[in-house]
């Protein structure tokens, strides 16, 4: 009798699952070299210094430690990072951060707090896939905005806000997830002088802020747009992603809001996660580790962006991030990626992720990929380059015999 599809609502039927997921499985085969995932490079992990960190906080404090805690996080955790903003010129106070699980969730509180089915959402195009996903249970109507080699398309953006009453732009200034890309000064000048002009929602999801290895500084978005900006920042990239730790940073107002949903969805973030991370900030020094982390991926994304410029066709086109973990490729309008994933890993054993789900209109990008470059080492890269110039030079000289 029990069929639980009859049963879901019309949002769950609508989740289709991550798409990364669903090519997970081939890129685990034998022999692969990885270039989809977009994880964190696990040499960095800081093993020993998080074990010294969790016995240190169990001993100091282990009941509470293991006890419920406060919907908005650690206080000593909100202020650590105020202070961290403050080193960065930017002044906020720690009642305006909210610890989250993960910056993903940010995502999620945000959605829940401002979406109603139909409200009119823009975002990036590519975009951060996970955040269509994410933000499409609210079913708002996507309208994509596209990104150049400078960022976000200002005139297009001034365009959108113009013609749409838009609720909330989802974007990600700093080496942006698919691109690479980093909205340049002159950009981030423009975009705010746009958005302050209507009222809606500035979600700047930040969580690659910190990984520049070349290039010079830009500021956060809040710095020309202040509480219309929602900023999300997160540990996974800096220190590990399996901790679940990020934030919010807003006005007093929207932070409350988002308390309030937050203590329906999980009460609050895990409070032993946070415990042992804020030791772990208190006993180590995080810049270095950050440093560290900068100069193995700058000779990983030397290595990826030579070795493309040395093996790929000249008709193909791909971006040069000052700092993050992607690289994205455009190859020919009539090039169909997925295509070209099946037939990298059956015949090169390499894998990426092919453009189309970075797109929130479900048909752009057929062309496109992203690659990243975090947990190879260069001459992985290389090899990997290598074999993928050839799948794809053998691809576009004959397309659809393969
Ligand atoms: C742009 C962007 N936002 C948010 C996240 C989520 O990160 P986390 O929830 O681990 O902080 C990611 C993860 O890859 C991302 O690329």
């Amino acid at each position: 009798m029990f069929n639980s599809n009859e049963l879901l609502s019309k949002r769950a039927q609508k989740n289709a699952g991550s798409f990364l997921r669903q090519i997970f499985p081939r890129t685990r085969e034998p022999g692969v070299i990885n270039f989809a995932g977009g994880l964190p490079n696990p040499d960095f992990f800081p093993i020993e210094p998080i074990i010294a960190a969790t016995e240190r906080a169990m001993r100091a404090d282990g009941r509470n430690t293991l006890q419920y805690g406060m919907t908005e996080g650690l206080p000593e955790l909100r202020e650590w990072i105020a202070v961290r903003y403050e080193k960065q010129g930017l002044h906020i106070k720690p009642e305006q951060i909210l610890i989250t699980n993960g910056s993903q969730q940010g995502i999620d509180l945000i959605g829940r707090v401002f979406l109603d089915p139909g409200n009119k959402m823009a975002i990036e195009a590519p975009g951060y896939m996970s955040a269509i996903q994410s933000f499409a249970m609210y079913e708002p109507e996507f309208i994509g905005v596209g990104i150049n080699e400078q960022g976000i398309d200002v005139e297009q953006l001034k365009y959108v806000l113009k013609n749409n009453s838009i609720k909330l732009i989802e974007t990600c200034p700093s080496f942006q997830n698919p691109s690479g890309i980093a909205y340049s000064t002159s950009t981030r000048e423009a975009m705010a002088k746009v958005c302050s002009q209507y009222n809606f929602v500035v979600v700047e999801d930040d969580p690659y802020a910190e990984l520049r290895f070349m290039g010079a500084e830009t500021k956060s978005l809040r710095n020309y747009l202040g509480d219309q900006v929602i900023t999300l920042g997160s540990f996974s990239k800096i220190v590990a992603p399996g901790l679940r730790l990020g934030w919010t940073v807003a006005s007093p107002d929207v932070t409350r809001r988002l308390v309030l949903a937050k203590q329906l969805v999980d009460i609050h973030t895990n409070y032993f996660a946070q415990r042992v991370l804020y030791q772990y900030l208190l006993d180590n020094a995080i810049d270095d580790h950050i440093n560290q982390m900068r100069g193995v991926y700058r000779a990983q994304r030397n290595a990826m962006v030579d070795a493309m410029a040395q093996y790929f066709p000249p008709e193909t086109q791909f971006t040069k991030p000052e700092g993050g973990m992607f690289v994205w490729v455009t190859l020919p309008d009539e090039a169909d990626t997925m295509a070209l994933f099946n037939m990298s890993m059956d015949t090169e054993k390499v894998a990426f992720v092919p453009g189309l789900p970075f797109f929130a209109d479900g048909k752009s990008g057929k062309n496109m990929m992203r690659l990243s470059y975090s947990t190879a080492n260069p001459e992985t890269i290389e090899e990997g380059m290598k074999r993928l110039g050839r799948v794809i030079s053998r691809y576009l000289d004959a397309p659809s015999k393969n």
